[in-house]
């Protein structure tokens, strides 16, 4: 084998730094997740099955920020998956079930509301009142199976799929908090919760395992965010001082379930990058930097009141579930890009956009998605 010389090597190196320019090799983007990834599966779902779910996205103001209209994404603007498709010099990622031409630069699979866990296991878990989601087909199972069957329209020889999925970037995730929160709305306490994070973990392994059988190479698997920061779940607690943490206001049990979460999480993704060498699985942490927005809110624009979301109305987190944001009368902040939250899940495009900033250079993902390309 030949050696590069240092000296050519640190002119390389130079040459690098001069040129940090896009000069990604990926050619493709498929996605798999939540609402936190989707743009625009569950619209076209909900049509297609022809359920009387009114999905707020297609209202204003969701969209208003960059688009300028309501754009089938869970924002004011662009999520995390946008900011990785511009990065990339790509297309945004199409939702695969609009099918809308041909998804050979990338496909996301995201549905919102989707859960880890498929339908059938949560029903088992929770026996209560089967919330909503958990009658969608659309858990991580159904959006590989959707993958399996776009896969033929991409390549076909083990030796064309190589190369193509050579240059291919996975997102996997963030997944699992609907499996949770249904949990939750079902009456499981967070004891009880607890007990099932494993098992939402191994589906998330096994999901990565199955893509990476399927060709993937490059893959970006986010963890779950601090749940307990989520106006949705501040609002439906007691004012019970001793739940919050001080430093945040944020509940500390729900927030110690997504640290639990990601712990097992970053343990799976560890094994399964000795399983498979050559595979870049990349940990990206959602948790830390929302958890340093809320604490240090002025350090990152955001001037507001950290936990109170944009888009909303009333109470003590601007939130209330019978006013959600697309409602009439439901009005956005005037400025979205001082506020964390634009409603009661979901962040503004200004809070997605240095999140995917310290995912690309660090330091919130392992190893960066920049050195990532890199090796
Ligand atoms: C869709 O559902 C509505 C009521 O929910 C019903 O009136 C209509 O016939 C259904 N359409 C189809 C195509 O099933
Ligand atoms: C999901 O799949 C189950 C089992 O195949 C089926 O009974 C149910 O109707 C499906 N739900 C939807 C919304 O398609
Ligand atoms: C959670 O629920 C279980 C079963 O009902 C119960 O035994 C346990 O004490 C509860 N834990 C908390 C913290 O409420
Ligand atoms: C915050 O809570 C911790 C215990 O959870 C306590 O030790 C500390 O004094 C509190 N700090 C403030 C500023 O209330
Ligand atoms: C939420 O909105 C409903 C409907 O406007 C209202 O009746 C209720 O009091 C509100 N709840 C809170 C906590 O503000
Ligand atoms: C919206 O607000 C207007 C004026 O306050 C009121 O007349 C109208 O009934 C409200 N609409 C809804 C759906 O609450």
């Amino acid at each position: 084998m030949k050696r590069i010389a240092p000296s050519i090597f640190s002119f390389l190196l130079f040459l690098l730094q001069i040129q940090p320019t896009k000069s990604y090799k990926y050619n493709s983007i498929f996605s798999f997740g939540d609402s936190y990834t989707d743009t625009g599966n569950l619209n076209v779902y909900v049509l297609s099955k022809n359920l009387s779910i009114s999905v707020n996205t297609e209202k204003w103001p969701y969209g208003q920020t960059f688009f300028h209209h309501p754009a089938d994404r869970f924002s004011d603007g662009r999520l995390i998956l946008d900011f990785l498709a511009e990065e990339f010099c790509l297309p945004f990622v199409e939702a695969y079930l609009a099918k809308k031409g041909c998804f050979r630069q990338g496909a996301n699979f995201a549905v919102a509301g989707a859960t880890a866990l498929d339908p059938t296991v949560l029903k088992q878990i929770s026996l209560a009142k089967p919330a909503i989601v958990t009658a969608l087909n659309t858990s991580l199972n159904f959006q590989l199976k959707w993958f399996k069957e776009l896969k033929p329209s991409l390549c076909h020889e083990t030796k064309e799929c190589r190369k193509y999925f050579d240059r291919s970037f996975f997102v996997v995730g963030e997944i699992g908090l609907n499996d949770y929160n249904n949990m939750f709305v079902n009456g499981l306490n967070v004891t009880q919760v607890h007990h099932y994070v494993p098992k939402v973990v191994d589906t998330i392994g096994n999901a990565i395992k199955g893509l990476i059988y399927e060709g993937a190479r490059t893959l970006l698997v986010p963890g779950n965010v601090p749940m307990g920061c989520l106006p949705t779940l501040l609002s439906s607690e007691s004012d019970e001082q001793s739940f919050y943490d001080n430093r945040t206001g944020c509940i500390r049990r729900f927030n110690m379930l997504s640290r639990y979460h990601n712990s097992l999480l970053l343990r799976a993704i560890k094994q399964l990058r000795v399983k498979y060498p050559h595979a870049k699985i990349i940990y990206a942490d959602y948790y830390k930097p929302l958890i340093n927005f809320v604490k240090f809110p002025q350090r990152y624009g955001f001037t507001s009141t950290p936990l109170r979301v944009c888009c909303g109305k009333g109470g003590k987190y601007n939130w209330n579930s019978s006013e959600l944001c697309g409602m009439p009368n439901v009005s956005a902040c005037h400025d979205p890009s001082r506020y964390i939250f634009w409603d009661g899940v979901h962040l503004t495009e200004a809070a997605y956009h240095i999140i995917f900033n310290s995912w690309l250079k660090g330091p919130y993902a392992q190893p960066p998605i920049q050195d990532a390309h890199l090796h």
